[in-house]
C-alpha cells in the first residue's frame, strides 16, 4: 500500500513551515501549558525536559505504562527510536508530541486537560461571532423548500471556521485570524467542489441515513461545525450525525468529548435569544441519539487515513459522507506525504468506503487538485498562502467502490 505513495513530509528543511513548527512552536506551546496551569513542580519539570527535547534529544517510548494507548504507540515510536525530531515524518513527530505532553501532565490518571484555558477563552472570545451564526440559523429556519442554497452557506461556514485554531493564534494573541465579517463566503477558496458535496442531499429520498464529521478544533468552528449540524438535521437532510471527536486533548484546540458537552452548555446558557435557541436544539439531538460523539484513539494516532482501522472502516460503510475538517485531518487524508500539488484529489483519496468532503484552511505546506497557473496566481498574491489560513478548500472524493449506489445507505 505505501510504495503507490510519496514520501513523508519530514522538518529538517530551514525555514519550512515543518521546521519552524518543530523548533518555534512547540517548545512554545509546551512552556504555555506551564504557564496557564497550576500542575504540581514535577509535572511542569517533566513539560521543561519535553521542552528541552526539541528537537535533538532521541525520541523514546512513552513512559506511562497504565496509559489505554500504550500498546500502539510502543508500535508506532519503535521504527523511530532514538532518532531526532526532524529527520522522522513530521507527522507522526507532531501526534508525538502532543502524546508527550499528554505523558508529561499525567493525562490518563488526572484527566485534567493542559488545554482548556485556550479553549475557554476561544469560546468566549467569540461570542459575537456566535451569535451571527445563531441569526443566520434562526432566519433559514423559517425558510422551507430545498434549501440548496442554505446548506452550502452553512459548508461555507463549517469551512471558515477551520481559521480559528489555538494551535497557531493562541485565544490572547492579538493576530485573529478570522476575517469577518466575510464579504463573500467563496473567495479565497482554491478548489470548489461543493456541487458535488451538495449532490449527497439533493433530491433524496429518503434522505441520507447518517453523515459523519472528522472533527478539528474547538471554540467557534465546533460552534460552525454545529450549524452544519443543524441545519442538516432540522432540515431532514440527515437522520442523524456522527461526531469523531479525540480521545484526548491534542493540537491545542482540538474536539474532545467534554468539549462538545460544554460548548452545547455554554450555548444554551447564553441568554434567551438565537443563540440559546440554537444550543438547545443541539442538545435535544444528542438527547434524542440523532447527534453521537464518538471518540476513537486513532484520531490521536500518527497514521495516514489508509490505515484506518477495520472496525472504523466497517462501520463508516453505512454512512452517506464523511466531512473532515482542518488542516492535521487533511494531512492525514493525503498520509502527509510530498505530494505533487496538481495530484486530482480523488486520485489521492481513492481508498475509503464512504464518500469524503475536505473543508480545510491551509496550515501546512501540502495541498493537492490545484493547477499549476493557480499556484502561480495565488504566490502571487500572498506567498504564505500555504501556511497563514487564510485560503481555503472544499475537495470531494467519491467511495472507493464507486459501484456502489450511495443512495442506498
Ligand atoms: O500549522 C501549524 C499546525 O499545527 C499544523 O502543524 C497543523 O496541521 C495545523 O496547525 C492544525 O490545524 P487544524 O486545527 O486546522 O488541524
Ligand atoms: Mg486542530
Amino acid at each position: 500500500m505505501t510504495n503507490k505513495y510519496p514520501p513523508p513530509i519530514i522538518s529538517t528543511q530551514p525555514g519550512s513551515w515543518a521546521n519552524s513548527t518543530v523548533i518555534e512552536r512547540w517548545p512554545k506551546i509546551a512552556r504555555r501549558v506551564i504557564e496557564e496551569n497550576q500542575f504540581s513542580s514535577r509535572i511542569n519539570e517533566q513539560l521543561e525536559v519535553l521542552q528541552a527535547d526539541i528537537p535533538h534529544k532521541p525520541i523514546r517510548q512513552l513512559m506511562d505504562q497504565d496509559a489505554p494507548d500504550q500498546k500502539t504507540w510502543k508500535a508506532y515510536i519503535k521504527p523511530h527510536l532514538g532518532k531526532n525530531w526532524l529527520v522522522v515524518p513530521w507527522f507522526f513527530a507532531e501526534m508525538y508530541f502532543y502524546r508527550r505532553v499528554m505523558e508529561a501532565v499525567d493525562y490518563f490518571n488526572l484527566k485534567q486537560d493542559p488545554f482548556s484555558f485556550q479553549k475557554e477563552q476561544g469560546l468566549e472570545k467569540s461570542r459575537e461571532d456566535i451569535a451571527v451564526l445563531a441569526d443566520f440559523l434562526a432566519e433559514k429556519e423559517k425558510i422551507t423548500g430545498k434549501g440548496d442554497k442554505i446548506l452550502g452557506d452553512a459548508f461555507y461556514f463549517s469551512l471558515w471556521g477551520n481559521q480559528d485554531d489555538l494551535s497557531l493564534w493562541p485565544a490572547d494573541s492579538k493576530k485573529d485570524s478570522r476575517q469577518h465579517p466575510r464579504k463573500n463566503l467563496r473567495e479565497h477558496l482554491l478548489a470548489n467542489d461543493i456541487k458535488q458535496v451538495l449532490n449527497v442531499f439533493s433530491g433524496r429520498d429518503p434522505a441520507p441515513r447518517r453523515v459523519d464529521v472528522m472533527l478539528d478544533n474547538a471554540g467557534f468552528e465546533l460552534v460552525s461545525d454545529l450549524a452544519l449540524v443543524d441545519i442538516l438535521l432540522s432540515r431532514q437532510l440527515a437522520e442523524r450525525v456522527i461526531l469523531h471527536v479525540k480521545a484526548h486533548p491534542t493540537y491545542v484546540s482540538d474536539v474532545i468529548e467534554d468539549d462538545l458537552a460544554q460548548t452545547i452548555k455554554f450555548l444554551s446558557e447564553s441568554g434567551e435569544g438565537p443563540t440559546a435557541q440554537f444550543g438547545k436544539r443541539i442538545g435535544a439531538y444528542v438527547q434524542e441519539g440523532r447527534i453521537e460523539a464518538r471518540a476513537h484513539f486513532f484520531w490521536n494516532c500518527p497514521q495516514a487515513l489508509w490505515d484506518l482501522p477495520d472496525e472504523l472502516r466497517d462501520d463508516l460503510k453505512d454512512s452517506s459522507l464523511l466531512i473532515s475538517k482542518g488542516d492535521a485531518n487533511y494531512r492525514r487524508i493525503l498520509g502527509d506525504r510530498e505530494w505533487d500539488f496538481t495530484t486530482p484529489f480523488h486520485k489521492a483519496v481513492d481508498y475509503l468506503p464512504v464518500p469524503l468532503a475536505a473543508l480545510r484552511t491551509s496550515k501546512a505546506e501540502l495541498v493537492v487538485g490545484m493547477t499549476l497557473d493557480q499556484i502561480q496566481f495565488v504566490f502571487n498574491q500572498d506567498p504564505k498562502w500555504l501556511v497563514n489560513g487564510k485560503w481555503g478548500v472544499i475537495q470531494y472524493a467519491p467511495a472507493a467502490n464507486k459501484s456502489e449506489v450511495n443512495g442506498t445507505r
